[in-house]
């Protein structure tokens, strides 16, 4: 037994130097897949000293079997999910992932009340009381059960609005920020009253508040501040992991909660400078944003059209092209004509780039994925800080499903709820052509500007077909 605590131990360290490994693998194109098989090799490391230690633990075979069905079901379910979704629903199913982590928080913090807290006269209360620990025990079930609570129910909600199947609109309940600073102080409160008097009501009534917290901070939000979200709840159910850690004395589960928790958060903050938003308004669902206006009663006037034959001639005469992906090249799978696209205009001698905003598409580095995986040169693939200034100098630039990310409205209109979001400019080139199926508006359901611009006209229809048509026409 004493060998297998000793043996788990330095298997622990291993797996939290693997997993430190992995986040510094995907900092960067060139390291991302290193850095993928560092995560996995470290979550199976720790898998294995984690099932050890619990079968030298338990020995009694219902618990093994139970481990054992849990797990089986549990594998089967993920394998299955991860080899049927789209890339375009990866990010409502990280969300129902992040989901999954607030709710396992709040068993084992449940768990622990009941173990615990729950019988004072009883054995281990009686001896953590002894100890002087009893109140640390107490604030650790409470903390965890809370941010894991707010975890699930924000998670729900994400998954809800990037699926579409809720409005992504925020929800201005009146007062809304009252109401969040008021859940906060009563948590604080009830933290207090828990630690010195362990009750059960107390417990279910935080339960309750946090789960109103986690549902009313992520409906506040608009969407196009959903990325920053989703990496917040990156972040909480990291800290709602530690905290699990800390219930159940396991310093693997501190650490790597504690991992995700701050690279999380820091990528929160990157994300929140890069969209020019105040980082402490998202994460408090919101606080000080004014209502706004979408701009869908604005008459813009008239759309330009133009044929994927016409939008062959353009290119044909032109020195430099910029694409600008968003969702739309996502969902239409375009990426491979356009990776062929890039290489005819290329073999032609023109100067083919792409604008790569931080948010495009539905998860940090979507479009970058995309255009790796149809092996477009990662050198002619730039951020947009690195082609904003050049647009001006480009003779044609593709706007392949992005709308959101190139909308003049961010930068033109101070009522607009992506009004200082920092866009690709994309109007500034000589011609814009946008390949999209409709008018409709995009993720955040703001009118774009751009489409009715002198220099912009319309490629409709599904991206795909016409990227290849274009390329039949070439
Ligand atoms: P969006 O603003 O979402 O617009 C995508 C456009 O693609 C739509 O207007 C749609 O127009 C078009 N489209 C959809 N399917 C298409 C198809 N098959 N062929 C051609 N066009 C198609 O895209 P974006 O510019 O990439 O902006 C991303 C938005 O998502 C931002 O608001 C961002 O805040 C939000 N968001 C991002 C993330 C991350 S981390 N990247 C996470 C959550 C939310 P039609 O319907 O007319 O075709």
């Amino acid at each position: 037994m004493e060998n297998i605590e000793t043996a788990a131990t330095a298997a622990y360290v291993v797996a939290a130097l693997l997993f430190i490994l992995a986040l510094a693998g995907l900092s960067k194109h060139e390291t991302s897949r290193s850095g993928n098989t560092f995560g996995m090799a470290g979550m199976l490391v720790a898998l294995v000293a984690t099932i050890a230690l619990a079968l030298a633990r338990h020995i009694e075979p219902i618990g093994v079997g139970l481990l054992v069905g849990a797990m089986a079901i549990g594998a089967a379910i993920g394998l299955w999910r991860a080899r049927v979704v789209e890339m375009t629903g990866m990010p409502e199913l990280i969300a129902l992932l992040h989901s999954f982590v607030g709710l396992a928080a709040v068993l084992v913090g449940w768990n622990g009340y009941l173990h615990v807290e729950h019988d004072l006269a009883g054995g281990e209360a009686g001896l953590l009381n002894s100890q002087g620990m009893l109140g640390i025990h107490s604030a650790e079930v409470f903390i965890g059960v809370f941010i894991g609570a707010v975890t699930f129910t924000g998670s729900i909600v994400a998954n809800l609005k990037l699926s579409a199947r809720i409005k992504s609109a925020p929800l201005m309940l009146p007062g809304k920020n009252f109401l969040n600073v008021g859940a906060l102080v009563l948590f604080v409160a009830l933290t207090v009253w828990f630690v010195i008097e362990p009750q059960l009501w107390l417990l279910i009534a935080v339960t309750v508040l946090a789960l109103l917290l986690g549902w009313h901070l992520v409906a506040s939000i608009g969407g196009g501040d959903m990325p920053v979200v989703v990496s917040m709840l990156n972040s909480y159910s990291g800290w709602a992991a530690a905290a699990s850690g800390f219930l159940l004395s396991n310093d693997l589960l501190i650490v790597t909660g504690a991992l995700v928790g701050s690279s999380g958060a820091y990528l929160s903050y990157i994300m929140c400078k890069a969209m020019n938003r105040s980082f402490i308004s998202v994460i408090a669902g919101g606080f000080g944003m004014e209502s706004s206006s979408s701009g869908a009663d604005v008459d813009y006037g008239e759309h330009r059209e133009i044929t994927a034959e016409g939008a062959a001639e353009l290119l044909s005469s032109a020195s430099s092209v910029i694409i600008t992906p968003g969702y739309g090249m996502a969902v239409a799978q375009a990426q491979y004509g356009v990776a062929e696209l890039t290489r005819k205009l290329r073999e032609r001698g023109v100067a083919v780039r792409f604008g790569i905003h931080p948010v495009a598409g539905r998860l940090p580095g979507h479009m970058n994925v995309l255009l790796a995986e149809a092996k477009v040169p990662y050198d002619i693939v730039l951020e947009m800080d690195e082609v904003n200034d050049d647009f001006d100098s480009t003779s044609v630039v593709l706007v392949i499903g992005a709308n959101d990310t190139v909308n003049p409205a961010a930068s033109e209109d101070p009522s607009s709820p992506i009004a200082g979001m920092p866009v690709l400019t994309v109007w500034n080139a000589e011609h814009v052509i946008v390949f999209k199926r409709s008018m409709a508006s995009g993720y955040a359901g703001v009118q774009n500007p751009l489409f009715f611009r002198e220099n912009t006209q319309m490629l409709f229809g599904d991206a795909r077909d016409r990227v290849d048509d274009i390329n039949a026409a070439l």
